[in-house]
């Protein structure tokens, strides 16, 4: 298994004083007891409503925050032995956000923001890097002509695929994708999941696609996981959805015509 959770539980500090002098532990849970395991070259959708805990769950997988009980394994070894923010753990894996803007730095070159990781992880292959950045950006269907552009002169889905393209130089085992495409029109965010589709199945890359709109599922996922209020409720593989249980994901797939899942 690449990447498993055990139990897995994140509680944060009441928000509110007067509750926790009541109830000294009334934290809010925001990830409650969660099991989940992603293989290889497998790709997970992870869907719920706003607040459901699922960008806690990936910081928690990404050892961005210390889990509160439970235990993130990545091939077998419990990650939060390790440093937090830990280079090693980003080797392996690579979390991209739903704003693209935040996360490209706007005074650097696309070329710039793509070497970054090359010369953090393969200093040893500078020969290399321009050849890399013109690669990974061929990857993810851009131009290399584009290498020499800001930020700002990309549109959107442009910079998303950016986002990816150097998620992707560290050559990771596995991307967490928190909304990465929510922010896209919807030509774009097919285009986006069709290319991440292909090289997913070339790269035997495992991925985490996580969500709060169910249909962009059917698209990508081997299987889907449905989270509400910091639980995982149901999971269920490839498209039949017609098993479900819990009345969430019910009420989820309701909404939906017939043909679209
Ligand atoms: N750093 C934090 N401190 C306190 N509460 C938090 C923190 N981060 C998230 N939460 C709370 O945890 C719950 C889950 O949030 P989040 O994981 O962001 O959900 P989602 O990504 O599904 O929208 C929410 O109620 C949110 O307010
Ligand atoms: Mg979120």
């Amino acid at each position: 298994m690449l990447l498993e959770l055990r139990d897995v539980s994140k509680e944060y500090p009441s928000r509110t004083r007067r509750m926790s002098l009541f109830k000294p532990n009334s934290g809010l849970k925001a990830v409650n007891g969660v099991n989940l395991a992603i293989r290889k070259g497998e790709c997970v959708g992870l869907v719920g409503e706003s607040g459901s805990g699922k960008s806690t769950l990936a910081k928690l997988m990404m050892n961005m925050e210390p889990v509160t009980s439970g235990q993130v394994l990545l091939k077998g070894q419990p990650i939060h032995e390790r440093k937090r923010n830990n280079r090693k753990t980003y080797k392996q894996m690579q979390l991209v956000l739903q704003d693209s803007s935040s996360s490209l730095y706007p005074k650097m070159r696309v070329k710039e923001i793509l070497e970054e990781p090359l010369r953090n992880y393969f200093p040893q292959e500078k020969a290399m890097w321009d050849a890399r950045c013109a690669g990974l950006l061929e990857l993810v269907d851009l131009d290399p002509s584009l290498l020499s552009r800001y930020p700002h002169q990309l549109s959107g889905g442009q910079k998303q695929r950016v986002c990816l393209a150097k998620a992707l130089a560290v050559r990771p085992e596995i991307i967490i994708l928190d909304e990465s495409v929510a922010s896209l029109d919807e030509p774009s965010q097919r285009a986006v999941l069709a290319m991440l589709k292909r090289i997913q199945k070339e790269q035997q890359l495992s991925l985490l696609f996580i969500t709060h709109d169910v249909k962009s599922t059917r698209q990508l996922c081997d299987r889907v996981a449905i989270m509400y209020q910091g639980k995982l409720v149901e999971t269920f593989s490839g498209r039949d959805c017609r098993q479900l249980q819990h009345p969430y994901s019910r009420l989820l797939f309701q909404a939906m015509p017939d043909e679209s899942f």
